[in-house]
């Protein structure tokens, strides 16, 4: 079979490492890829949101399978489209990715469902909002209504931090259309967790646990990022609070999508605030996280064209899907300056060497080929990624393949997993 992969991160070279394993798949393809992702598949220069250009390469080339990896592609409707083609995709419609397109929505839904969440407020007025800062307290969080790419959130604790937030987003305009609605809602204390599943529509089966670094330096200090390194499992989340988090939030978001007309087909991931053993949503991703993707991956031992092709037939109920007992850990190494400014076409060196570490496998984000050279390309460049029997060993393979890389300017957390380590 001909596979698609939508996409050009980390999260899609995991993904296309994964199906290159289907023995069944002759060849995939990627749009638009990166140079890692080049040595498995065909890249081709066809944009994620780029709708018909994407049904034109997938009926030219016959694709059976295409798999959606990031949420531009989705809430611009390459799904619908597709269908309407009667290609296979897996992914989420327009509709129901809405519940990451629009944060003001996923409130709402969330409080019809009686889901947790932190309490909130919708704004389009800087007044309005000030004033509901003012009558309901500090810290506050604001966040612009649609996507801005990991940036669109601001935790504030004074007054000065939530006028100047509001101001930025509805005075300003600087987020453009996705921050001329703001949501400001309740500061939440705990610990984040990533709550990925797979739904077909009516059933939902959740992957392993996985916990991510949004801070872009070490003790999670300093901005968020997209993700400065992940790890599978989640010690936070046992068994039993796994239960409780499919119980109270994954499976009424299953069944409230399906009353509202639209039914969730595809990777649905709820970001989570654990208070006390409380599980609360931060927000829904409509699509698998990105790094949590590359340990999730090389832990999968079920094959992953046969978990989406179960799931567009509507039986994830059969699936009994496996996982490697072997703990695994990502370290994304950046370019200088991200997540601000930062260059690019700058050589990376070592990369060979760091294949070779045992037990790793290096993911490529943002990197391209220049004279056949591999070179940076992105803010997130490569996600290192490796196994280990505990915490400690993978976090030990990870860091050995990263001490093989380098390039000018490179920067990395160096403290990836410290949570899971202190845990344990
Ligand atoms: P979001 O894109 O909504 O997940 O927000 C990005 C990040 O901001 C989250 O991963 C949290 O670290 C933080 N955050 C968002 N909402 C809250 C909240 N209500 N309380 C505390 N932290 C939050
Ligand atoms: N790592 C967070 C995300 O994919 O949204």
């Amino acid at each position: 079979m001909k596979v698609l992969v939508i996409g050009s991160g980390g999260r899609e070279h995991a993904v296309a490492w994964k199906i290159a394993q289907n023995p069944k798949v002759e060849k995939i393809f990627c749009a638009p890829g990166n140079a890692g992702i080049a040595g498995i598949a065909e890249c081709v220069p066809v944009k994620v949101d780029d709708v018909n250009g994407l049904v034109d390469f997938a009926k030219k080339h016959k694709i059976d399978l295409t798999i959606v990896g990031p949420e531009a592609s989705l809430v611009v409707g390459v799904v619908d489209a597709f269908e309407r083609n009667d290609l296979s995709i897996f992914g989420p419609s327009r509709l129901a990715a809405q519940l990451e397109g629009s944060k003001s929505y996923a409130k709402t839904f969330m409080q019809k469902y009686d889901i947790p969440t932190a309490n909130y407020g919708t704004f389009t007025e800087a007044s309005e909002a000030k004033s509901f800062v003012k009558s309901n307290g500090l810290p506050v969080v604001i966040k612009a209504d649609g996507l801005a790419a990991g940036k669109g959130v601001f935790i504030c604790k004074n007054d000065a931090d939530a006028n100047a937030a509001i101001d930025s987003f509805l005075k300003r305009g600087e987020f453009g259309e996705a921050g001329k609605k703001i949501v400001i809602e309740e500061f939440l204390e705990g610990e984040e967790a990533s709550f990925i599943c797979i739904s077909d529509g009516t059933h939902v089966l959740p992957l392993a646990s996985s916990q991510d670094h949004k801070a872009v330096y070490d003790g999670d200090q300093g901005p968020n990022t997209g993700g400065m390194g992940a790890y599978s499992p989640a010690p936070v989340i046992d068994d039993a609070l796994r239960d409780r988090i499919m119980k109270e939030i994954i499976k009424p978001t299953v069944a409230g999508l399906n009353a509202e007309g639209r039914p969730f087909v595809g990777f649905l991931y709820a970001g989570l605030m654990i208070s006390n053993g409380v599980p609360r949503v931060l927000e829904y991703n409509v699509r698998m996280g990105d790094p949590e993707t590359q340990p999730l991956m090389v832990r999968l031992r079920s094959d992953l064209v046969e978990l989406m092709n179960t799931a567009l037939d509507g039986k994830l109920d059969t699936f009994d899907i496996r996982w490697d007992d072997l703990v695994s850990v990502c370290v994304v190494m950046a370019s200088r300056g991200y997540p601000g400014h930062y260059e690019k076409g700058i050589e990376i060196n070592g990369l060979e060497a760091a294949g070779r570490v045992t037990g790793s496998v290096v993911f490529h984000a943002g990197t391209a080929l220049k004279d056949g050279k591999i070179v940076t390309d992105g803010g997130r460049v490569l996600g290192v990624t490796a196994v280990g029997k505990n915490y400690r060993e993978a976090i030990t393979n990870a860091y050995e393949a990263v001490s093989k890389i380098s390039w000018e300017g490179v920067h990395y957390r160096k403290d990836i997993g410290y949570r899971a380590l202190n845990r344990k």
